[in-house]
């Protein structure tokens, strides 16, 4: 009798968690199957490389992705298993989470080629917009902030700003002291954030949310947040950002 209840109680609990985890994303949902996501990365240079593979050595799978499909497949064979290799449409489709980092004046190239396989996806946002590089777009970009920016040119994504202001050259360190150099995030989706969240604990940082979208602007080179700072440090700077 007592047996009986026990296993009604854990079909019942396991009914619970299944729609609970039906009512999630794929990204959110892959992650609680396994703890591990799929990663699709669209710009597989310094930022994208470098970060696609500390992502795989933590576990993750990845399909690095750019114009250039041999430098992608060469990044790929390097890395092992979890790593592979394909065009930006099919790096967009294999992710449950991408992460996006070209320069910004080939955002909206990305954001028409991608289409509507980024709709509704956790896209983590790393591009910076400089007038230098990136011509008009880039002064469109700094007037509107680069985060409602990025939005706009790429519909449909749940965006998550981050990885903006330090160097591509110490992203694959973090992971050596864990929690001690903060990570500023901007978003507006709860779920995109958690998500994104998990991510970037994964290679070493701690997130600190500093707001939704509109706060992007202050995710950029030559801003007070730009730099590694300690998590307390970043929560005190965007205290004072209105
Ligand atoms: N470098 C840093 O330390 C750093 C730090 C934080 C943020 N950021 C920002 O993050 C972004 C990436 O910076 P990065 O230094 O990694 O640049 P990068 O080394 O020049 O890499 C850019 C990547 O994007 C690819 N790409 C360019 N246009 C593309 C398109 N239309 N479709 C698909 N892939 C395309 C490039 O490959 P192909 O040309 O072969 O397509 C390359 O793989 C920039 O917006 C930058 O401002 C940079």
């Amino acid at each position: 009798m007592k047996s009986d209840r026990r296993r009604l109680l854990k079909v019942a609990g396991a009914a619970v968690a299944a729609v609970t985890l039906n009512g999630l994303s794929g990204a959110a949902r892959a992650a609680g199957d396994s703890g591990k996501t799929k990663i699709g990365i669209v710009g597989s240079g310094r930022v994208g490389g470098t970060l696609g593979s500390v992502w795989v050595k933590a576990g993750h799978q990845v399909m690095f992705s750019s114009r250039t499909i041999e430098n992608d497949k060469a990044l790929a064979k390097k890395l092992g298993p979890n790593a592979r290799a394909g065009t930006p449409r099919e790096a967009a489709a294999f992710g449950d989470v991408l992460l996006i980092s070209v320069p910004y004046g080939s955002l909206p190239d990305v954001g028409k080629d991608l289409g509507s396989l980024i709709k509704g996806k956790v896209v983590i946002d790393t591009c910076n917009p400089f007038v230098e590089r990136d011509g008009e777009v880039a002064k469109w970009a700094r007037e509107k902030g680069a985060g409602l920016a990025s939005a706009e040119l790429l519909p449909g994504a749940r965006i998550v700003r981050a990885f903006n202001a330090i160097s591509y050259a110490r992203m694959g360190e973090a992971n050596k002291e864990r929690g001690r150099i903060g990570m500023p995030i901007a978003g507006d989706d709860r779920e995109a954030i958690d998500v994104a969240s998990r991510l970037i604990r994964d290679i070493g940082y701690e997130p600190v949310l500093i707001g939704g979208l509109a706060k992007g602007k202050y995710l950029m080179p030559g801003t007070p947040l730009a730099g590694e700072r300690t998590p307390e440090e970043i929560r005190k700077i965007a205290a004072t950002l209105s």
